[in-house]
């Protein structure tokens, strides 16, 4: 049994540092790359509150793919540069989104989702897969979410 759990009220830095340690330990030796996502995907729905969304798009034959993910059943192709997703995989930069009513050809999974941080996952220089996070609240997400979700998505990076 796997127990890995936030601490009550602690600094977001704390929280971050916790979800990377634990994602790094249920990943660590496990070369398939689905089995990871999967359990790094509920790692996101354990660890950080208020998200109706998160999970992983995979960059298949030049398109994001949907990858494995807590939440409504979503798009399953994004191409890239469309939506949230499509702009963090053309731009290789996370993407921190207040408010996704403002935000151009946002695509919307679950009409429940007023913020977003999409994040690219890189090896070598590529984007090889976005972990993607939405909130019911508007403004959710801050730098502190972005810095934490990139330090995860840089350990996934030979790992998915
Ligand atoms: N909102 C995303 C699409 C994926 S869902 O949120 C799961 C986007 O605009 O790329």
């Amino acid at each position: 049994m796997y127990d890995f759990k936030p601490v009550d009220g602690q600094p977001k830095a704390d929280l971050y540092n916790d979800l990377v340690a634990a994602a790094r330990a249920l990943t660590e030796g496990e070369s398939d790359g689905v089995a990871n996502m999967a359990n790094v995907a509920a790692l996101l729905a354990e660890f950080l509150p208020d998200l109706n969304w998160a999970g992983f798009y995979r960059m298949v034959g030049g398109e994001l793919v949907l990858g494995p993910f807590i939440g409504k059943p979503a798009c399953i192709r994004i191409a890239v540069g469309k939506g949230v997703c499509g702009a963090a995989a053309a731009s290789g930069q996370a993407q921190l989104v207040p408010d996704v009513h403002a935000f151009p050809g946002h695509i919307a999974c679950d009409a429940a989702s007023r913020s977003e941080l999409v994040v690219p996952v890189l090896r070598n220089g590529a984007v090889v897969a976005v972990i993607d996070l939405d909130s019911p609240s508007p403004a959710r997400f801050d730098d502190a979410d972005a810095a934490g979700i990139e330090a995860l998505a840089a350990i996934l990076a030979d790992r998915i």
